[in-house]
């Protein structure tokens, strides 16, 4: 595995793939690698010649209470991994390069960036499009790899895409999960025994909706209620939003039909934890 660590060097591996007509595939993370990630990684094996993984904590996507300067960081075993998976390339851009002092340009999509998450992490968006594009312009992947489980994240990177014309194809993979549902996360490592014995109470919520939408209940507003009343009974979680939204505009639904985003975010002690899942009414 070519480990790259500046702009200049990743740029010229990626032209000296392209000159070979060979299909880049990307999968930008923040490392702190799970399964989830691996999972991306696969199907990017699979759909491409070449397989880059990137792994930077982009701070500009982080708000200045969050949690940049603990976010979890393992290097060492990250690599390990990446290369027991066959990975050609491992990018690790410093933060100087990529955000030089004097760096002035945000991308920003509108309306989907300020829905859901984007309500309590204003600029979270931005940050990430901004690093997105700035990663699709050094590496010029043929297919960039994301997840479901940041569902308003690949919706907003997929209308970047096609508004900007960015000749790249973004492919959204299925949310991994834990044992008892919990979707996996890095920020899952914060939680203490105890707290992560009721972070699967995020999941169940989302499996109540999706029962009562089974069942034939087709009015968000019953729907919600009935399952964030689980949530409400542990006061050690403080819920941000649980909605029924349209999996293409995000726009909050008042009747269930055809396929609809059950998005949830809370927070459990000092962790946000954000799940959600896609279901068809019909
Ligand atoms: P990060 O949280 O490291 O996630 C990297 C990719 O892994 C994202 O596309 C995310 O949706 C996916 N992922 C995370 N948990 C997953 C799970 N349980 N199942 C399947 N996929 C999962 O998301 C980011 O980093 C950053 O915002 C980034 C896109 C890299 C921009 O900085």
């Amino acid at each position: 595995m070519r480990e790259i660590k500046t702009v200049g060097e990743m740029y010229s591996f990626s032209r000296r793939a392209k000159i070979h007509s060979k299909k880049i595939g990307l999968v930008p993370t923040m490392g702190a690698l799970h399964e989830g990630h691996l999972s991306l990684v696969a199907e990017a094996k699979k759909r491409s010649d070449i397989v880059v993984v990137s792994i930077f904590v982009n701070p500009i996507q982080f708000g200045e209470n969050e949690d940049f300067s603990r976010y979890p960081r393992d290097l060492k075993r990250d690599k390990k991994l990446l290369q027991s998976m066959g990975v050609d390339a491992l990018f690790l851009p410093q933060s100087r390069e990529m955000y030089p002092e004097g760096f002035e340009t945000l991308v920003e999509v509108k309306g989907l960036s300020e829905k859901l998450c984007g309500r309590s992490r204003p600029g979270h968006f931005s940050g990430v499009t901004t690093v997105v594009i700035k990663l699709f312009n050094i590496l010029s992947p043929d297919c960039a790899f994301f997840g479901e489980k940041d569902y308003q994240q690949q919706a907003v990177i997929k209308q970047m895409v096609k508004d900007l014309n960015l000749p790249v194809e973004i492919a959204a993979l299925p949310t991994v999960r834990e044992y008892d549902g919990l979707a996996l996360s890095s920020r899952n490592s914060y939680l203490t025994p105890e707290e992560r014995k009721k972070a699967a109470m995020l999941y169940q919520t989302l499996t109540l909706a999706q029962d009562e939408i089974k069942k034939g209940e087709r009015d968000a507003r019953k729907i919600v209620s009935r399952a964030q009343s689980l949530l409400f009974s542990e006061p050690s979680i403080r819920l941000d939003y649980l909605q029924l939204v349209d999996p293409q505009s995000l726009e909050e639904v008042k009747k269930v039909k055809g396929r609809v985003v059950i998005a949830l975010a809370a927070s459990i002690g000092k962790t946000r934890l954000i799940d959600n899942l896609t279901i068809n009414a019909d």
